[in-house]
């Protein structure tokens, strides 16, 4: 069984999709931290987003795997864990989107996450085109959604957790123009398929989303 969770920058989505893990027992492939990883392999070898040759020879030889550990899921870079903090980092946020919307990129990519349905019998995929592109048979479909104030809330919250200092309309800005670049891109632009359920976060915690998703695939 395949549940694809979908949504908007800072929706809450990767919250809501490890609750529902929990909730559910099945464990949760983040596939922002699959891009993340490959985004950090092209960093480091100092390569161009539109650079097909040496992106091809570099994935070539690229190897991602995963671990679950309480449903979380564990990205490794040619065998070796890659934390959050890294995957993470704000040069690496930048660079991800840029190499995303690379074919090549977002081929290999899916490779990786169909390998992961193969293994599991059941898994929760959260992504931006996973009910659109990746698994468009999934069983479940949800977008994540919730006004841009909460959204800018919670990545302040997070920078603040960080130690950094930002205003709630630079973080607004910041989530306008993530929000343009997924939704304007031409390969697998971010959009919510018309079998999906619109989940909206703005005022409900992951916890709650994560029930209420819960009883629509239990009902
Ligand atoms: O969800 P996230 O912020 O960790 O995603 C990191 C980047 O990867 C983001 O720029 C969008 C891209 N991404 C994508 O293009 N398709 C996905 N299924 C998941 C993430």
């Amino acid at each position: 069984m395949i549940i694809a969770i979908d949504g908007t920058s800072s929706s809450g989505k990767t919250s809501i999709a490890r609750e529902l893990g929990n909730l559910l027992n099945i464990p949760v492939l983040g596939t922002g931290a699959i891009y993340r990883a490959v985004a950090l392999k092209l960093y480091n070898a100092s390569v161009k987003p539109n650079d097909d040759e040496k992106i091809k020879q570099i994935l070539s030889t690229t190897s991602i795997t995963t671990k679950y550990d309480n449903g979380k899921c564990i990205i490794f870079l040619d065998g070796l864990e890659e934390p959050d903090f890294v995957l993470h980092s704000p040069h690496i946020s930048v660079y991800t989107p840029t190499i995303a919307v690379n074919p090549i990129v977002r081929t290999f990519v899916r490779s990786i996450q169909h390998q992961e349905a193969e293994i599991h019998e059941s898994l929760i995929v959260e992504g931006r085109d996973i009910g659109s592109v990746v698994f468009p048979d999934a069983n479940f479909k949800f977008f994540i959604d919730a006004d841009i104030k909460a959204r800018a809330q919670r990545r302040l919250n997070d920078y603040t957790d960080q130690g950094k200092e930002f205003s709630l309309e630079d973080v607004i800005k910041e989530i306008e123009h993530r929000d343009d670049q997924d939704r304007k891109r031409e390969i697998s632009p971010l959009l919510m398929t018309s079998d999906a359920h619109l989940i909206d976060s703005s005022s409900c915690s992951a916890k709650a989303c994560a029930l209420e998703i819960a009883n629509i695939i239990k009902r």
